[in-house]
């Protein structure tokens, strides 16, 4: 995973830590005129679809006894938002999670065999499905397992699938929480995982944005339209501030494991080699400007700070 952005999410109201006032201050005069510039998308257009909070901070045990989250939670694998990491540390420490990257019920061997090495293990599902194993479930070994044994699923798959797993869940609803990360700095990861450098001298600057996103369409607005199902927003970097708002809803497992981590980036990413951080405000605002037409990034923009956002202090 690329290390955490220089940049903060523009909307995020999360308390910052010590270290980043001085991001901040290098950043404030972009923040002003990003809020400026959202303030008025959200003026006009905005319209919830995901208000409705079905979760509130219920005690996990009452009398001893585990208490079921009120709803079953997705986790929207977005590219490079940490979503391995995620799904990894959170199959090792708590129960009943169901993820594309790895399951809670065989976690524990998966990373004794795994041991930091990825590509070569040789379990029984990578016997049967060459490219994938037990750290990288195929969606037809994920479908024939079911959700119905699951708080918590993460997919990397087309924004379909979730209609049908709220069927599948029923009568509990289904919450999506879809990963934000500052904007300029996830597109420049994408670009990196698909060895690419972003063209700051593109005169299609367009061109240049769209050639970088990655899956950008396992986030859809129509996911909100569901009845059972709300969609809500996180900053997933660092993972700890979310693995912890997890910990109030999951069930820790009997024998936990330390997470193994696997790299997934093709090459590491080298931000000084990135042209976007030496170029003026007005530049990265005409990226952001471009960005903001694509939907996924308008809905982090408008959930971020919101009531929707799982990580936001809230007054
Ligand atoms: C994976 O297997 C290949 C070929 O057997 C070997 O060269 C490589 O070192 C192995 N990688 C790890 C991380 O064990
Ligand atoms: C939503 O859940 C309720 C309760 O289980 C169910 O009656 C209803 O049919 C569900 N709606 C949809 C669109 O699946
Ligand atoms: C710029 O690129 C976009 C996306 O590839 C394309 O739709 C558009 O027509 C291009 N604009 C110009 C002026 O070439």
């Amino acid at each position: 995973m690329g290390a955490a952005a220089a940049v903060r999410h523009p909307l995020l109201s999360r308390r910052p830590r010590p270290g980043e006032f001085i991001a901040i201050t290098i950043f404030s005069s972009l923040l002003i005129t990003y809020f400026a510039y959202v303030s008025s998308w959200t003026n006009n257009t905005f319209a919830s679809s995901s208000s409705s909070a079905l979760v509130s901070h219920v005690p996990r045990m009452e009398g001893g006894n585990f208490v079921y989250p009120p709803v079953v939670f997705g986790h929207v694998h977005m590219t490079k938002t940490a979503g391995s990491e995620i799904n990894g540390v959170l199959s090792q420490r708590f129960d009943r999670v169901c993820g594309h990257k790895g399951y809670s019920y065989d976690a524990h061997s998966v990373s004794e065999r795994t041991g930091g090495g990825y590509e070569n293990i040789t379990d029984s599902i990578a016997k049967s499905h060459p490219g994938f194993h037990r750290a990288r479930v195929p969606l037809s070994v994920m479908n024939e397992i079911g959700y119905h044994d699951c708080d918590w699923v993460s997919h990397e798959a087309p924004k379909h699938l979730w209609n049908e797993l709220a069927d599948q869940i029923r009568p509990w609803p289904l919450e999506l929480h879809v990963p934000c990360r500052e904007p300029i700095g996830h597109l420049m990861s994408q670009c990196n995982h698909l060895n690419r450098n972003f063209q700051c001298k593109d005169a299609n600057l367009t061109k240049a944005v769209r050639s970088c996103l990655l899956d950008i369409g396992r986030y859809s607005d129509s996911m909100g339209l569901h009845e059972n199902i709300t969609v809500k927003c996180f900053d997933p970097i660092p993972i700890e501030n979310y693995v912890k708002y997890m910990s109030h809803y999951l069930q820790p497992r009997r024998i936990a494991a330390p997470y193994v981590h696997i790299e997934s980036n093709p090459r590491p990413r080298d931000k000084t080699k990135e042209c976007i951080w030496n170029r003026p405000d007005s530049f990265k605002q005409e990226v952001l400007n471009i960005m903001m037409k694509i939907p996924y990034y308008r809905f982090c923009s408008r959930c971020m700070g919101s009531n929707d956002d799982l990580l936001a202090i809230k007054p």
